[in-house]
């Protein structure tokens, strides 16, 4: 099987494919499985024999629970962690940093504009309220987000630095105002300035969600305040 990566040794360099050889089982390999078999071998080469410096990249809980290890994995925004060898087609698999955040170093990227976003807004819960019972389970499934940023590298209307600030946010805003009282009317004007004005409905950023965030609902709720 070929592996592709494409490469950046640090944020102000240009980026290179580098094409490397697994030869091990792939049946129950993850993507993060082989990246870690290559990562290994003391003395890792190309696939023409050239010595190669290890593949950087992220993880942490190697269990789709952090949100860590999300690339592109053939073009498509997935985790590695959770993207298995043997559901992907072909002989030749490509990896890719996430397009829309910048790299610092190989598949490692520069998420922290997502945090950044949403304290421009105060879009923290400040203090818990009472919340109504009928929400529990929508507000349970939405807090499961990992801040991954899949959603935002699929989405057509998101761009670093623009007033836009995607799927995340829009979730977040929901759980905040179904939480407090207090801040419902202020998070309500954030949400229309940062999601509501910039959405176009494509909702792709459901597809690609690893934790099945049910995104759509959670606009769907805010849109009717
Ligand atoms: S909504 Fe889903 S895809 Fe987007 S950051 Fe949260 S977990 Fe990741
Ligand atoms: S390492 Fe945590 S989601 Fe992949």
């Amino acid at each position: 099987m070929k592996i592709k990566v494409l490469r950046q040794r640090d944020p102000g360099s240009e980026p290179f494919w580098q094409e490397f050889l697994y030869e091990e089982e792939t049946e129950n390999q993850t993507i993060a499985g082989m990246i870690d078999e290559l990562n290994y071998k003391d003395d890792l080469k190309d696939s023409s024999g050239n010595p190669a410096p290890r593949i950087l990249w992220e993880c942490s809980c190697l269990q789709g629970m952090c949100g860590a290890c999300a690339m592109v994995i053939n073009g498509v925004p997935a985790l590695a962690c959770d993207t298995f060898l043997k559901d992907l087609k072909g002989d030749t698999i490509t990896l890719e940093p996430l397009r829309k955040f910048p790299t610092i170093v190989d598949l490692v990227v520069d998420r922290s504009i997502i945090q950044e976003n949403l304290m421009k807004v105060n879009a923290y819960i400040e203090e818990y309220e009472g919340a109504d019972n009928s929400e529990y389970e929508h507000m349970y499934m939405t807090g499961r987000c990992l801040k991954c940023g899949l959603c935002l590298e699929v989405c057509p209307n998101y761009r670093a630095g623009e007033n836009f600030y995607g799927a995340a946010f829009a979730n977040d805003c929901y759980l905040i105002e179904a939480r407090s009282n207090t801040q419902g009317k202020e998070i309500s004007e954030a949400y229309k300035e940062h999601f509501a004005r910039g959405c176009s409905k494509a909702l792709s950023c459901m597809d690609v969600c690893p934790v099945k965030i049910p995104t759509l609902s959670s606009i769907a709720k805010m849109n009717r305040g």
